[in-house]
């Protein structure tokens, strides 16, 4: 697909909550909407239009885009942006195709997963092309920049997320521990979809429904590594009362008519707690545990962060809080290869789910069957 010069890469459609957030990266400033159907939406703050980000995001609601099926992002470049008579270049434009989840095939919903990518582009890129066209939602779960000291960095989010789902079907990204490090971490919701700033939210996507939870830091607060920048406890309470809160919501969140799957994506596997100093919030993440399982009753859970290929069921070895489903950790890098990626293939049909974990060579391991019960 011809993309415009000003796209750094292919616009990504992002799904938060009810909505979708088009994201469209570019390599100069200009002003930016999206129109679908009939309607604009725009990138703006209070009614002016951003032009000081080089990052656009338009916000649409998930019903429009789902019905429309396209969109068309238009923008203006700027010569001068003055207190008075600002001077743009005239509207240019640039349309996609968009296919909701789950409307290629009324069985098989095939997703890709990828997490931990620190800074690589090509590889993850390589691995995540396996289903090609027949790829129906894209995960991105945590620490694809290595971390947010340089703003350069959120360019791999960019890419991959663009590049992967072609701007035409929908991508969840989550936050990892290494996004938050840097003197940019305070910005990236300026540059990836949050649900209005908070990093954890839900979202529905046609018969699935999935809850973005958000593990922050992977140490105490008070490791020198952090020298006195982070609050994660606190905001790990916040997201506990989130969490609790679901229930009352359940019937237009989780419970609503036409959900099949509901997942739980965090880039921590956090009822796996490790060796200190990485062993924080065994309470809080037991209770996280509990919740989901009383609750939400979710048929997987997707992480990444231990840069490992592995499914591991309830009460497994690896199980130490009280998991509240089968996992799916997918992410591996090679320290000899820095194009080498590998990451997780994974096909809803019926109650089960197939995993396979693939790399940028094309090879995959055989692929794991796992029974999602009778939800
Ligand atoms: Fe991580």
């Amino acid at each position: 697909m011809d993309l415009p010069e000003i796209f750094m890469c292919c616009p990504a459609v992002y799904a938060v909550s009810d909505r979708y957030i088009i994201t469209v990266p570019v390599t100069e400033p200009c002003v930016m909407w999206v129109r679908v159907g009939d309607r604009n939406y725009y990138d703006h703050s209070n009614g002016i239009l951003r032009s000081a980000s080089l990052t656009h995001m338009m916000e649409v609601p998930s019903a429009a885009l789902d019905s429309s099926r396209s969109y068309t992002v238009c923008w203006r470049k700027i010569i001068e942006r003055k207190p008075y008579f600002s001077d743009l270049c005239d509207v240019s434009e640039w349309s996609s195709s968009f296919r909701p989840c789950g409307t290629r095939d009324a069985g098989k919903i095939n997703i890709y997963h990828i997490a931990d990518a620190h800074n690589r582009v090509s590889g993850p890129i390589a691995a995540g092309s396996r289903f090609g066209d027949e790829l129906d939602l894209l995960i991105l779960n945590g620490d694809i920049p290595n971390h947010s000291g340089d703003i350069k960095n959120f360019s791999a989010i960019h890419k991959i997320a663009g590049t992967v789902s072609g701007g035409s079907i929908p991508v969840i990204f989550s936050r990892g521990n290494h996004d938050m490090r840097g003197i940019y971490a305070e910005e990236l919701e300026r540059h990836t979809p949050t649900d209005r700033g908070r990093s954890y939210f839900t979202v529905k996507l046609g018969r699935i429904w999935a809850v973005v939870l958000d593990c922050a830091e992977d140490k105490p607060d008070g490791n020198p590594e952090y020298g006195h920048t982070i609050c994660c406890a606190e905001f790990r309470e916040e997201e506990t009362g989130f969490l609790r809160g679901l229930e009352a919501s359940c019937e237009t969140e989780y419970a609503a008519p036409g959900v099949e799957y509901r997942l739980v994506i965090a880039h921590n596997p956090f009822c796996e707690p490790r060796n200190a100093p990485f062993d924080i919030e065994m309470d809080r993440y037991a209770e996280w545990a509990s919740i989901l399982k009383k609750t939400v009753k979710p048929d997987l859970m997707i992480c990444g962060h231990t840069h490992r290929c592995y499914v591991t069921m309830p009460g497994d070895p690896l199980d130490k809080l009280g998991q509240p489903c089968p996992v799916i950790a997918a992410s591996a890098l090679s320290k000899e290869d820095r194009e080498y990626y590998r990451g997780g293939a994974i096909t809803l049909e019926g109650r089960t789910a197939s995993v396979s974990f693939t790399d940028s060579r094309g090879d995959s391991s055989e692929a794991v069957t796992v029974d999602l019960g009778n939800n």
